[in-house]
């Protein structure tokens, strides 16, 4: 029962001859809320289908509690939102949640992800925000004991995030295992215990504050970005222009 909830060994990924993730180590313990940062490209959603068995890694050995990633998803431990999801959906909210998820438990992960009253309405009816929840209640309705979210927050507005990370950390809280990949560095390293920057390499892991730092945003990000950072301990922003 002490193995970790997620648990990478010198972990490398090749897709054609591109090395995409190169010698990632990491170790999430049960119940931790882990952000995963870093560029486009840099090899986050490839992390995510690594850790949940989609795709093979060349070196290195991936467990979800120390079992292989593939027996913990055929357990129904795993539970995965990709960063993509394309289509309409013609379906109420809740006959979504029935029908993509767990339909015995349906109307209770609406209630979780606060969607109670508004589970009758079309999916296509609802706003960014809640439509991800909805998405998130179909996953939740499973019981998934770890949870992979890849950047679930794009095209929520500001007042919805909070929410939003509210839903998570009571998920947390739960006992539930959250490895989110975000764009919004600021944003997240708030809410998160641990974070993950990922530039094919770990560039970096632990205290989301240290992450905050200028010159591991640089290196993350090259010298041309320009970043919103919202600092932990007060209410402004800084912004960091590299240019
Ligand atoms: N199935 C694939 N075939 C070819 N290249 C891929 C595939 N999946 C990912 N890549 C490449 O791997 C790199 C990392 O992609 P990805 O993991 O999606 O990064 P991120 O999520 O951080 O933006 C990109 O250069 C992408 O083009
Ligand atoms: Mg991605």
């Amino acid at each position: 029962m002490n193995e970790p909830a997620i648990f990478l060994d010198r972990v490398s990924v090749n897709i054609g001859s591109r090395t995409i993730i190169e010698d990632v180590s990491l170790s999430i313990k049960r119940g931790e809320f882990w952000g995963v940062i870093g560029p486009n490209g840099g090899g986050k959603t490839t992390l995510l289908r690594t850790i949940i068995g989609m795709v093979k890694p060349n070196n290195g050995k991936v467990e979800i509690f120390g079992m292989k990633p593939q027996q913990a998803v055929k357990k129904g431990l795993v539970g995965y939102l990709p960063q993509h999801i394309k289509g309409i959906i013609p379906l109420s909210a809740l006959d979504f949640v029935r029908t993509a998820g767990n339909p015995k438990f349906a109307e209770e992960a609406l209630e979780t992800v606060g969607l109670k009253d508004k589970k009758e309405l079309p999916f296509e009816k609802l706003s960014g925000g809640e439509k991800q929840r909805t998405l998130i209640a179909a996953v939740l309705s499973r019981n998934p004991k770890v949870l992979l979210l890849d950047e679930p927050n794009t095209g929520i507005d500001v007042v919805a995030q909070d929410s939003f990370y509210n839903l998570l950390r009571n998920l947390k809280n739960q006992g539930i295992t959250i490895v989110m990949v975000s764009h919004d560095v600021g944003v997240v390293t708030q809410f998160v215990d641990k974070v993950a920057c990922l530039n094919k390499k770990l560039k970096y892991s632990g205290d989301p504050r240290s992450a905050l730092d200028c010159n591991l945003l640089e290196e993350l990000y090259g010298s041309k970005v320009e970043v919103l950072v919202h600092h932990p301990e007060c209410t402004g922003c800084h912004i960091y222009r590299k240019s």
